[in-house]
């Protein structure tokens, strides 16, 4: 059952410093949002989970953290540069953008795309048949532009053709062009996968749902380097592991599902993918990409730059180009099923919330501990030690405003799952209380038990 609605949940981010509108203060910026303090910790550790199983505790896989401007070639080769775009036009009066092969085919009920016109073929046939602006009736266009949803700008003072250089609309790329550098510093053996995380831009022409699509976004993605005819069983390996990883780390598996691409609508160069779906209010949305891609990568770049990416098989000795499966996932979208997943409302019989929880799993909380002193004047300074010794092994919070139980009940709202209170105990026999969150059970324990203790609950 849907315990909140986005727009609910939106206004709870915000509310409680997860997440804010980008340039608020200016009257914010469409589709920006600023990560606040809990939302920065909660994004880092959903990052820090997902190093750890992929690239850390995974015996295939090393990591790279590529430079986010990259040769202008490289998005030649990848196609980006002639296949990411969509053509553009304005009217001049009302100031509408649109599709121009959009208007045409709206116009011709879908008899005519406009798909391969050129902008001046474009233009004379808007002309021609007088298809007016749909918003305001005039036949005053701007000259069609091709909209690449690449983020372009330019290197250095000069701005001209040569100095262009885009944000990278994925990370993935920066994995392929290392691909040799990668597979001989480390003497790897065939299969082996590289991660990275990082920023990816997007000039999306329809951002919304909040952080679901936006222009600015971070994506998680792994290249798995594997010998043809091996990629099907691989890509059956990380299809599963992607599940497993979401389940593990909260995200409720109730709401997720397995979506395989048909035959006619998988890509020409990938023989099999499939999206790990998640059920959002709005309805099932994409959250995690896996895709058999063959050699088409490293084929389009050893191609056009002319430099032998081909990997010397020490079995066979014979050179090939391996075979990638590709597991890409965003950031903000995981972020946005574990918070869906992990909300909670406690109710009495009449229908009253009387606690809201975030069922975050430890390892993914913001905070793992909160340390609150049960009387500030005759606690604070045992407590203020206490959160120093916690402080250095995990992310911890020190709270002494309001009466204990308002600040548990704060910190079940955050979803720290263990709160520890300082009393006169922790003075006379250095013990504490430790405060379950989902059970809100209470345990006591020494001080120094408390670490192991939380530490035995962050495994996932
Ligand atoms: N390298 C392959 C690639 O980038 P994609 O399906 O375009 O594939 C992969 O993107 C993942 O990145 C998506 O499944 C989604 O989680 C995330 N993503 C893509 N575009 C996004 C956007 N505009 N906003 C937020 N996340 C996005």
């Amino acid at each position: 059952m849907q315990k909140i609605t986005l727009e609910e949940l939106v206004a709870y981010l915000k509310e409680q410093g997860f997440v804010f509108q980008g340039s608020e203060i200016y009257g914010g910026l469409a589709n920006a949002w600023d990560y606040g303090p809990l939302g920065v910790e909660l994004k880092r550790n959903i990052k820090n989970a997902w190093w750890k199983k992929f690239v850390q505790n995974n015996r295939y896989n090393v990591g790279l953290d590529a430079a986010l401007l990259m040769n202008k070639e490289v998005w030649v080769a990848s196609g980006h540069i002639g296949s990411f775009s969509d053509p553009l036009v304005d009217c001049k009066k009302c100031h509408s953008r649109f599709r121009a092969d959009k208007l045409i085919e709206d116009y011709t009920h879908g008899e005519i795309t406009g798909d391969g016109m050129s902008n001046e073929e474009l233009t004379k046939y808007l002309l021609d048949h007088k298809i007016v602006c749909p918003t305001c009736g005039a036949l005053d266009y701007t000259d069609i532009r091709q909209f690449n949803l690449m983020f372009k700008t330019h290197m250095g003072v000069i701005e001209e053709a040569k100095s262009e250089v885009y944000l990278r609309p994925e990370t993935a790329q920066g994995i392929f062009v290392n691909f040799k550098n990668i597979q001989r510093t480390t003497r790897r053996k065939l299969p082996f996968g590289v991660g990275q995380i990082g920023k990816s831009f997007r000039n999306e022409i329809t951002p919304g749902n909040f952080i679901f699509r936006t222009r600015e976004f971070e994506q998680m993605e792994l290249e798995f380097f594997c010998k043809p005819g091996t990629e099907l069983e691989w890509f059956s390996y990380w299809r599963k592991y992607c599940m497993d990883f979401l389940k593990s780390i909260g995200v409720d598996g109730e709401k997720l599902r397995y979506r395989d691409h048909e035959q006619k609508e998988l890509s020409f160069y990938s023989n099999a993918t499939t999206d790990i779906e998640f059920e959002f209010p709005w309805g099932f949305g994409e959250l995690w990409g896996i895709a058999s891609r063959t050699n088409y990568d490293l084929n389009a770049h050893q191609t056009h730059s002319k430099e032998n990416l081909e990997y010397l098989d020490p079995e066979t000795n014979t050179k090939y180009l391996p075979y990638v499966v590709e597991p890409s996932v965003g950031v903000e979208r995981m972020l946005l099923s574990i918070l869906f997943s992990a909300y909670d409302e406690e109710k009495d019989e009449t229908g009253k919330v009387t606690r809201t929880v975030l069922r975050l799993h430890p390892a993914i909380a913001p905070y793992k501990v909160a340390v609150l002193p049960l009387i500030k004047k005759n606690h604070s300074e045992k407590a203020y030690e206490i959160f120093d010794l916690l402080s250095e092994h995990f992310q911890a919070v020190y709270d002494e405003t309001a009466n204990v139980g308002k600040r548990y009940r704060r910190q079940d709202a955050i979803g720290t799952p263990y709160c520890i209170c300082v009393d006169d105990n922790t003075i006379n026999d250095g013990t504490v209380t430790v405060r379950d969150r989902d059970t809100m059970e209470q345990i006591t324990l020494k001080v120094e038990e408390v670490i192991p203790y939380i530490d035995s609950k962050l495994k996932f």
